[in-house]
């Protein structure tokens, strides 16, 4: 299957493409609706959860095979390839692991706003991009997960009323703000998300 990917999306390797579970998918937006329903029930999985500790390697893979697993194979497996973004696939681990470390750290210090802390912590999350793809939204449902499970605050409106899977401003301005963010410049993130 040949897939047009969106800018800023990461393109599979074909052993990625080997793990799509359903064979009989051909179109890009059949595959799309696919994930969305997935992602639907991942959600409704991730609300359910009463899982305390949702800073741990274990609990990150695990919300992303449950909003993937049901599609792809290596749903909530590190990619094991080299991406345009993202570290050394053989750092993530260690990567991840002091991401999730810090984020502890600033929750249990207020070293940062709420809203700001979760913005980091998505952006870094992104930046560190474990998984073959659907890092995007891992991202942003965990940044969510953070602010609702950890401080209790409300979900980022991210999509702000426009579509940010499909090539739009809205998916523009968050990818020019992700790309500012990796210059350590955090501003452009922070208003996107209406900070
Ligand atoms: N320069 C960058 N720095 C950090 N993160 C980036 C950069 N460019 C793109 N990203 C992130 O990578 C994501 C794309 O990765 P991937 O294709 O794995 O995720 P996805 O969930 O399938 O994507 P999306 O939901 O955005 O279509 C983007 O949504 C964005 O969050
Ligand atoms: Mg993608």
């Amino acid at each position: 299957m040949k897939i047009n990917y969106p800018e800023g999306a990461t393109p599979l390797d074909p052993d990625e493409m080997e793990g799509l579970k359903l064979k009989h998918v051909t179109r890009k937006g059949e595959l799309d609706h696919l994930e969305q329903a997935n992602i639907q029930s991942g959600l409704v999985w991730l609300s359910r959860s009463r899982e305390k500790d949702i800073l741990s390697e274990a609990f990150v893979r695990k919300l992303h095979e449950r909003l993937f697993g049901e599609v792809w194979q290596w749903a909530g497996s590190f990619r094991r390839t080299g991406k345009d973004i993202g570290v050394d696939p053989l750092t993530i681990g260690i990567e991840l692991r002091t991401l999730l470390d810090d984020m502890r750290y600033w929750a249990a210090h207020d070293t940062y706003p709420e809203m700001e802390a979760a913005i980091r912590f998505h952006h870094r999350l992104v930046f560190i991009h474990p998984f073959p793809n659907g890092n995007g939204r891992h991202a942003r449902i965990m940044a969510d997960a953070v602010l609702q499970k950890i401080y209790g605050r409300e979900a980022i409106d991210w999509s702000g009323g426009h579509d940010l899977q499909a090539m739009n401003e809205r998916r523009r301005e968050y990818l020019v703000a992700l790309r500012t963010a990796d210059r350590g410049d955090y501003d452009p993130l922070f208003k996107f998300v209406g900070l």
